[in-house]
């Protein structure tokens, strides 16, 4: 999907159907995340947590295996923010004492980032097919970087997980806000999950922590 063809669904998204198919989860005809991903989900999550009672900031409830994973954690707020409509009453649905927006992140005040403890990012993104490798996974990673990381403390760490499950971080304050000089995995061939294709272009998940 490139930015072109983003841009022309994305104010369609909200209202947009969503179905399984193939064992992947699909917003419109877009896929989003399959239902293999279960584990991995949980492993990332279950890596970035080393306590409960944080603030967490979840962006994308797709299938809902981060939100389950972080449940277990009781985490001390959890807000989940879905663009689509179906899949945030889903959310609502299965959490109902959490706190559900149904909207863009872009959207969202960013105080909501400043105050979180940790800030999940698994939405989907616009990517230039003409790209491939660190490349792209730096496109996935730009908006987060340029949005939300300003609004974060220094001394925040930012992260990723891979298919391997290989987790990687880095402190903000070393980056002096450049992401060219961000670090980004690309997952060796041998692991990449059959039918999920994209993990071959870098981190998935991306976090933000406060430390
Ligand atoms: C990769 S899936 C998330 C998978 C999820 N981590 C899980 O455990 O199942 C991406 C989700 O983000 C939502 N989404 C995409 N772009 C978004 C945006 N800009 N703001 C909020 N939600 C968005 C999609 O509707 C989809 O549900």
């Amino acid at each position: 999907m490139n930015s072109n063809e983003f841009f022309q669904i994305k104010n369609k998204w909200k209202e947009f159907p969503t179905k399984i198919q193939g064992g992947v989860l699909c917003v419109g005809e877009i896929p989003v995340v399959a239902v293999d991903e279960k584990e991995l989900q949980y492993l990332f999550v279950e890596k970035l947590f080393k306590d409960s009672g944080k603030k967490v900031v979840e962006i994308g409830y797709g299938l809902g295996f981060a939100s389950d994973a972080i449940q277990k954690f009781i985490p001390r707020e959890h807000i989940i923010i879905e663009a689509n409509q179906k899949l945030a009453r889903v959310a609502m649905h299965k959490f109902p004492l959490g706190v559900v927006l149904n909207c863009f992140w872009e959207d969202v005040n960013p105080l909501v980032f400043g105050q979180a403890d940790l800030i999940i990012y698994d939405p989907i993104n616009p990517l230039d097919s003409k790209l491939s490798g660190r490349s792209l996974a730096l496109q996935h990673l730009r908006p987060m970087w340029e949005e939300i990381l300003p609004k974060m403390n220094v001394g925040a760490r930012i992260g990723g997980l891979d298919a391997s499950g290989r987790l990687k971080e880095v402190e903000i304050q070393k980056m002096v806000g450049d992401l060219g000089e961000v670090e980004v995995f690309t997952c060796p061939p041998d692991v990449i999950p059959r039918g999920l294709p994209w993990f071959n272009e870098g981190c998935n998940f991306i976090y933000i922590s406060k430390k």
